[in-house]
């Protein structure tokens, strides 16, 4: 059984995929930050990221991996290129130009392809913009999260913060709406709800409730 997540940056995404994942024991996918994994890579390669070309064969030639301990449904680590990224990848520099190149068709082909192959044979929470669109359309649960923009960028600040990087709330907003104008509005996959999935607003839900909706819905569909 697949259960998508799809939604906004900072909607709660994470916090809520990883949380179903433990309830149910399955493994929780995080498409994100292979996403961020390959701009990370580009970024240090000091690969122009206009070059859809040379982004395209990058992660054509580098996949992602994550790394799972036994029996554990969340990854401890995500590699690319040889390297242990986990943390490189949740930089502001990555923030600000993930979007750019998870608008290039190619990284995206390729990055669906590997996100197909992680989920073969096995039940998975998989979290993302277009996971219940392109990567499992036929995912038996769909869900898309959304948050007030303000309820966001709080979100948002304050995982900066316990990262040890202190951002404005106005500008952390900003850089969202930035990141989500970008990632609407692009041609390939933008972010958009399945027609099929259950859109849930969680300005003013706990964790708890959002996670105990998603396996209702999961344990219904078994
Ligand atoms: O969920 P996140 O903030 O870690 O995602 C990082 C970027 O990757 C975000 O700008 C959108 C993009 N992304 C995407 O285009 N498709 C996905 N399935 C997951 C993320």
């Amino acid at each position: 059984m697949i259960i998508a997540i799809d939604g906004p940056a900072a909607s709660g995404k994470s916090t809520v995929a990883k949380a179903v994942a433990r309830r149910l024991g399955v493994r929780h996918l995080d498409t994100g930050a292979m996403y961020r994994a390959v701009a990370w890579l580009a970024l240090e390669g000091e690969v122009p990221l206009g070059d859809a070309v040379v982004l395209t064969a990058l992660a054509e030639a580098n996949p992602v991996t994550f790394e799972y301990e036994e029996g554990e449904a969340i990854a401890t680590s995500v590699r690319i290129a040889g390297r242990d990224v986990t943390a490189e990848i949740r930089y502001p520099v990555v923030d600000a130009n993930v979007s750019a190149v998870a608008a290039v068709p190619g990284v995206r082909a390729a990055l669906v392809c590997q996100q197909r192959i992680l989920a073969e044979a096995r039940d998975m929470v998989a979290e993302g913009r277009d996971i219940g669109t392109v990567v499992f359309p036929s995912a038996e649960v769909k869900v898309f999260l959304t948050a007030s923009p303000e309820e966001r960028a709080r979100r948002r600040r304050i995982d900066l913060a316990n990262q040890g990087h202190e951002v404005g709330q106005d500008e952390v907003q900003q850089r969202l709406e930035k990141r989500d104008t970008h990632d609407s509005t692009r041609e390939a996959s933008p972010l958009e709800a399945a027609a099929d999935a259950e859109i849930l607003d969680t300005t003013g839900l706990s964790v708890e409730q959002v996670v105990d909706e998603i396996v209702r819905r999961a344990e219904a569909a078994r």
